[in-house]
C-alpha cells in the first residue's frame, strides 16, 4: 500500500512489532527478557533501513510524538526526533526554556496541557528522579523516560544492549564493566538492570565517593581499582563524570581522576584481548576517557551506539504506539 501511495519502494522490516505489557517505558523493570529480545529483533530489522537513501516508514503516520526535555540533550532528543520521523509520526519538540514552565507552570499543569493536545507518545527528560512516572500518571498517552535525574534512562540501556548484541552476537555470559561516576548515572542504573536481565556478569568500577551506597546489592560486583575492575572484561562501558550533579568535591582534580579511572590504552590492556569500549556521550575527553581509545574504531563502539539508538527508539515507539496489553498495563 505504501508503495502505491508514494511511488517509493520501501523495504518493510520482516519481524513483527515488539509488544509491551506496560503502557509506558519508565524503567527497565517495566520489561521482561522476552520483551527485550523481541524489541532488539525489531530494532535489527529497522537498522538496515537507516542506511538507505529513503529512511521513512509510515507505521506511525498520523500519530503525534512530543519531546519534552527539561534538561539539555543533543543525542537523545535528536535520536527520538529522528526515530519518530522515520516511523512517519508528527514530532513536536517542546523547548522548555521558552515554554510556560519558565513562567512557573508545574509539571502537573504541563501534563494537562499536553493531554489537551492529544499526543500519542510523550518522551520526557527531567532533572528529578520520578518525574517521568509522575507525568505518566497524569497523561493519557504513553510516556517514555528519556532520563529522570539519577534514576533511569531505559532507552540508553536498550541501545547499549543492541550495540553489544550486534557486535558480539549475544549478551548472556559476557563480563561487562561499567566504570566511573556510577553515583550520578541513570545510564549505569538502567544498564545494570538490563544486563542482569540478559544474563551478563556486571561489574561496577569507580572511586568510593562516586559509588552509591548499596551498589553491591544491585546485582553487580563492585571494584575500586580500575585495572582489577576491567580485568578480563569483554566490554568496558565508561560513564561521564557528571559535574553538574556534583555539589562539592567528589575527587581532587580531573587530572587525578584520569590517572586512576580514566580509560587509556594502558588500562585497556587489562581487559580481555579485543575488548570493546562504550560511552553514552557526551564525553569528557582526558577525564574519564582518552581520545586514543575513544577514537580508535577497532575498539570503540561509541559511534555505533549513536547509530543503533535511532533503530532501538523506532522499535520502542512502535511498541508503545500499539498500546500496552490491558492486563498489567499501567
Ligand atoms: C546520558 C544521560 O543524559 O543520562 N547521555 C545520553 O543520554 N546520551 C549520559 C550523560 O549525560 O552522561
Amino acid at each position: 500500500m505504501a508503495e502505491r501511495r508514494t511511488g517509493v519502494k520501501k523495504s518493510e522490516p520482516r519481524t513483527s512489532p515488539a509488544h509491551f505489557r506496560n503502557k509506558h517505558l519508565l524503567s527497565i523493570g517495566d520489561l521482561d527478557r522476552f520483551e527485550v529480545e523481541n524489541l532488539l529483533d525489531r530494532a535489527e530489522a529497522f537498522a538496515p533501513l537507516l542506511e538507505q537513501p529513503i529512511k521513512k516508514l509510515d507505521t506511525l503516520r498520523g500519530r503525534t510524538l512530543i519531546n519534552l526535555f527539561f534538561e539539555s540533550s543533543t543525542r537523545t532528543q535528536s535520536s527520538f526526533e529522528l526515530a519518530g520521523k522515520r516511523m512517519g509520526a508528527d514530532v513536536v519538540n517542546m523547548s522548555v526554556k521558552s515554554s510556560s514552565v519558565a513562567k512557573g507552570e508545574t509539571l502537573i499543569d504541563t501534563a494537562a496541557t499536553l493531554n489537551a493536545m492529544r499526543a500519542d507518545l510523550l518522551v520526557v527528560r527531567h532533572g528529578a528522579s520520578g518525574a517521568a512516572e509522575l507525568l505518566a500518571r497524569k497523561v493519557d498517552c504513553a510516556v517514555i523516560n528519556a532520563g529522570d535525574g539519577k534514576h533511569e534512562h531505559p532507552t540508553q540501556a536498550l541501545l547499549d544492549a543492541f550495540t553489544i548484541r550486534s557486535r558480539l552476537g549475544q549478551i548472556e555470559g559476557l563480563t561487562i564493566a561499567i566504570c566511573g561516576d556510577v553515583l550520578h548515572s541513570r545510564v549505569a542504573r538502567s544498564n545494570v538492570s538490563l544486563l542482569n536481565l540478559m544474563g551478563a556478569r556486571v561489574r561496577l568500577v569507580g572511586p568510593p565517593t562516586l559509588m552509591p551506597i548499596g551498589a553491591d546489592r544491585w546485582g553487580a560486583e563492585v571494584f575500586h581499582d580500575m585495572r582489577k575492575g576491567i580485568g578480563g572484561a569483554d566490554v568496558v562501558m565508561m560513564l561521564r563524570v557528571q559535574r553538574e550533579r556534583m555539589a562539592g568535591g567528589f575527587f581532587p582534580s580531573a587530572r587525578e581522576f584520569f590517572w586512576f579511572y580514566g580509560l587509556d590504552e594502558d588500562k585497556l590492556k587489562h581487559a580481555k584481548p579485543g575488548a570493546l569500549v562504550m560511552h553514552p556521550g557526551p564525553m569528557n575527553r582526558g577525564v574519564e576517557i582518552d581520545s586514543s581509545v575513544a577514537d580508535n574504531p577497532s575498539v570503540s563502539l561509541i559511534e555505533t551506539q549513536v547509530r543503533m539508538g535511532v533503530a532501538v527508539r523506532m522499535a520502542v515507539l512502535e511498541a508503545l504506539a500499539n498500546g500496552g496489553a490491558s492486563e498489567g498495563a499501567r
